[in-house]
């Protein structure tokens, strides 16, 4: 946690909050992956010292693959030699790789059975939260589930302190919701067990494409 909050001092605007997240709202997050027991593949977005990646870790299964995308050094040295070198050793069979790169310059193969994103939106511009939602959508399979996460009333909260353009952005947020709400079928569930209580937000990826059974591919290699 410390190690969180001295991370959270130095970059606040890509970290967003000074507490990691509980793990009550690490559960609701990631309860759709565990559920699944078929073959399955993972994408995380912004692990910060892994809350999300811990409770994923003990649902893959052999032939599963765990892609995490952190862009912050010091969260993926800690990652790496906190949890996943470890898991590596022990599940061969199993692929998890630490991409250490922002998710917007990420090159990945797609076909996501599950994302979950922790990302800060509510500290980036409207377009940059476009263009990442848009990229996690084409990432993942028809009938996928996308989760991520907002603080309970931090958008209403913002509002009346914050400049013309940081409020056109929230605007702009809000109504992009309404938009993916139109296009994916999307259900919010409440968490009162953070700090701030926050809200879990899945979005099934509706439409139609050759992948729909699962993107569950035939690798096994580990790196
Ligand atoms: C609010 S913290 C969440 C950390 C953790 N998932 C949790 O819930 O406690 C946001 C995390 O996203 C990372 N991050 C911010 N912008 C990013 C980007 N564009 N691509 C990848 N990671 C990013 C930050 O470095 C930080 O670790």
């Amino acid at each position: 946690m410390l190690h969180f909050f001295h991370e959270a001092i130095r970059s606040i605007r890509t970290t967003g909050s000074v507490l990691p997240s509980s793990p009550a709202l690490a559960s609701a997050m990631t309860r759709a992956i565990r559920a699944q027991d078929g073959c399955k593949r993972v994408l995380e977005v912004g692990p910060g010292t892994g809350p999300f990646t811990v409770a994923v870790l003990p649902a893959l299964r052999s032939g599963d693959v765990f892609d995490i995308v952190e862009l912050n050094p010091t969260f993926c040295a800690h990652l790496e030699e906190k949890h996943l070198r470890a898991f590596r050793a022990d599940h061969p069979a199993i692929t998890v790789r630490l991409h250490e790169s922002a998710i917007e310059d990420s090159a990945l193969d797609g076909g996501y059975d599950f994302i979950v994103c922790g990302l800060p939106f509510n500290n980036f511009p409207l377009t940059l939260t476009e263009s990442i939602f848009k990229q996690m959508l084409d990432l993942l399979r028809t009938g996928g589930v996308l989760t991520f996460f907002e603080y309970l009333g931090a958008r209403e909260v913002k509002r009346p302190f914050v400049g013309r353009t940081h409020r056109l952005a929230i605007d702009g947020l809000k109504s992009f919701h309404r938009n993916t709400a139109r296009m994916h079928s999307v259900r919010r569930e409440l968490i009162m067990a953070n700090i701030p209580p926050a809200c879990a937000v899945h979005i099934t990826k509706s439409g139609s494409d050759a992948r729909k059974e699962s993107g569950c591919s035939a690798s096994t290699t580990t790196t």
